[in-house]
């Protein structure tokens, strides 16, 4: 059993997997979701949580977008000397030199450079036909790549752009000097069979697929973006695009913490790495809440203030026993300092005795059993059982004991 994972078989002598990279969008597509905006010094902080727990891009803003974009992604690009630092652009030229001087100081230097692809936003948003677009493609990226070493460009709406389409935008950006190829599902609508499929085809198709890294970038419209992403990365793509908490446009991004638990935690079937420290997962989700004041759910996989948590009897009992019946990481593996076993309506004797325990107390099994009599009759009155109550409860009871 590796430090991470309870039950996944150890990746020892098995053949080396293969290295995802993760790019982190929590300071652009994340900070673009309602109510997320952050502060100078709350992007400078994330940007530093990011940078110790090992992305490898910090995707850090979008320059064009405000005076205040292009401060931070400058003031990113110049702290971060680990990560690479990228800032986003239309393909429009003042957006790719704006996104040029925002990172030029950084010690890994990109520019993402995007333009919508399909039918639906060709026709109604861009009024621009596939020709045209072509050749947009072809300006802008060979300008970004005039600046930087390091350019990405992404197929805005790529999983609702024919594929005979698509596989010409990626040709023609990787010729212009693109480095990495996205293929976003920007509105979520994508299935994984789907997703996975078509980064096979673009693959096997596009004459020059191989001189590029492929990126998945999901939204999570249909509750899909982290099931998405793995398939993406099974059909040949090495870059995940994701957030922190899973923060982004409408119902959000894939979330970094859980896809990065996914590929750690389910190795056996999805052998890959990626180079993130889990341990810091917790910090950087604290982080990331406090910064934009957005809570993250008590059920959020990985993160959530119940991922580690038990209630039920069955299950508790289970716990105390063995804690591979009911969890399949550690807590400690992602930044938590251990289980909770949360005393409630539903919890059996076995917890009590051990919260008794671990609170100093030593019953008789005739006081346990009076003890958690009166625990239960507490318990399906109250919502929430604080160890204060217990203390009450168990020392009433020895006081009547005593009488
Ligand atoms: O969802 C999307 O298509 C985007 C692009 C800008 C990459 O966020
Ligand atoms: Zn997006």
């Amino acid at each position: 059993m590796t430090d991470a994972t309870r039950n996944a078989s150890s990746p020892q002598g098995c053949s080396p997997k293969d290295r995802v990279l993760i790019f982190d969008t929590t300071l652009r597509d994340g900070e673009q979701c309602p109510g997320a905006t952050m502060t100078f010094e709350e992007k400078l902080e994330v940007a530093d949580v990011l940078d110790a727990m090992g992305v490898d891009i910090i995707e850090a803003g979008f320059p064009i977008a405000s005076d205040g974009d292009f401060e931070a992604v400058s003031a990113i690009a110049r702290r971060i000397k680990r990560a690479t630092v990228a800032g986003l652009a239309r393909a429009i030229s003042a957006d790719i030199a704006r996104a040029g001087e925002a990172v030029r100081h950084a010690a890994k230097p990109r520019i993402h450079t995007f333009v919508s692809t399909s039918p639906i936003h060709l026709e109604h948003q861009m009024r621009k036909s596939e020709e045209e677009v072509l050749e947009i493609i072809t300006k802008t990226v060979a300008q970004a790549r005039n600046l930087v070493e390091d350019v990405e460009w992404s197929a805005m709406d790529a999983t609702r752009t024919p594929i005979d389409y698509l596989c010409r935008t990626v040709e023609a950006a990787i010729k212009a000097g693109a480095t990495t190829i996205n293929l976003p599902d920007t509105v979520g609508y994508a299935v994984p069979d789907e997703y996975r499929a078509m980064f096979r085809q673009i693959r096997e198709r596009v004459p020059n697929a191989d001189k590029a890294i492929f990126s998945v970038h999901c939204h999570n419209d249909l509750g899909l973006a982290v099931a998405n992403s793995l398939a993406g990365i099974e059909g040949g793509a090495r870059q995940i695009e994701c957030t922190i908490n899973g923060i982004g446009e409408r119902a959000g991004n894939a979330a970094l913490e859980e896809v990065v638990m996914a590929l750690r935690v389910r190795g056996d079937v999805l052998p890959y790495d990626t180079g993130i420290d889990a341990s810091l997962l917790t910090r950087a989700s604290k982080a990331v809440s406090t910064a934009c004041s957005f809570p993250v759910q008590y059920n959020k996989a990985i993160v959530g203030r119940n991922a580690f948590a038990h209630e039920s009897g069955i299950h508790q009992d289970g716990m105390l026993k063995n804690q591979t019946t009911y969890e399949i990481m550690t807590p400690e593996s992602v930044g938590v300092s251990k289980t909770s076993l949360v005393m409630g309506k539903h919890s059996g004797r076995a917890a009590f005795r051990s919260k008794l325990k671990e609170m100093g107390y030593d019953l008789g099994d005739n006081q346990l059993e009076d003890a958690f009599t009166r625990f239960k009759a507490l318990a399906d009155r109250k919502k929430h059982v604080y160890d204060e109550d217990i203390e009450a409860l168990v020392d009433e009871n020895l006081a009547s004991a005593h009488d």
